[in-house]
């Protein structure tokens, strides 16, 4: 399997998955004690989130927290992982990270859709973080589509990278500028690196970044 640039491969089924593949097999060979996950926007599970399982290289599963605010999809959510547990909650994820106790050795967060890319969800992480842990989120370097006409998605980057023109972007310029966010919020950054996650016309717009922190 290789990168799937959606510009041409349009069906609905195809599997682009091969970046998000890459993130759990480099993870799993830095550390092998990924116990406690949380995934933060996570529709039904069926397009990426099932691969947080395989985060062990042993025969055991990590405890996936999964949080999904659309009710239609929390019920496939639920159906696919949560028949036995209690670990899928119809939860808007901001209100749920705010309140909640525990404590991740990883945050996965596929972006929520709109303009809800992983911006808001860094204030947070501290809180739900254990030390030494992982954060992993998408990093989109070339917005295609209607984002020019898109205000309050272009604002939400404009503000967050502290750029005017964020719809084609340096990928180690967010990557930085990202670290830099992630210090205000109080984290201590080992490393970070990006893995190509997607092709639109030839050209890598879409990244996960991989956080180890202290
Ligand atoms: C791109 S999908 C995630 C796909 C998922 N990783 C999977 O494997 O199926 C993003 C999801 O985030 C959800 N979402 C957006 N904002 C949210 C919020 N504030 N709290 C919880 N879920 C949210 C959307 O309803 C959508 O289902």
């Amino acid at each position: 399997m290789a990168l799937v640039d959606i510009a041409k491969n349009t069906d609905y089924d195809i599997d682009r998955t091969h970046g998000t593949r890459e993130v759990i097999d480099y993870i799993r060979k830095n550390d092998d004690s990924v116990d406690e996950v949380l995934d933060v926007f996570a529709g039904d599970g069926s397009f990426c989130s099932w691969l947080l399982y395989r985060l062990k290289s042993t025969n055991e599963l990590p405890n996936v927290t999964h949080l999904e605010y659309n009710s239609n999809r929390h019920l496939k959510l639920a159906d696919r992982f949560g028949r036995h547990r209690q670990n899928c909650f119809n939860v808007d994820s901001y209100d749920w990270m705010e309140k909640n106790n525990n404590k991740f050795d990883l945050i996965f967060c596929d972006n929520g859709m709109g303009d809800n890319e992983y911006f808001d969800v860094i204030p947070l992480l501290k809180d739900n973080l254990n030390k030494s842990s992982w954060f992993v989120h998408n990093i989109n370097v070339r917005p295609y589509g209607m984002f020019m006409s898109n205000t309050s998605w272009q604002q939400h980057r404009s503000h967050f990278y502290d750029l005017k023109q964020t719809w084609d972007c340096d990928p180690e310029d967010l990557l930085n500028i990202t670290s830099d966010r992630l210090k205000e919020a109080g984290l201590s950054v080992n490393w970070g690196t990006l893995i190509p996650r997607e092709l639109y016309n030839g050209h890598i717009y879409l990244y996960h970044a991989v956080w180890n922190l202290k």
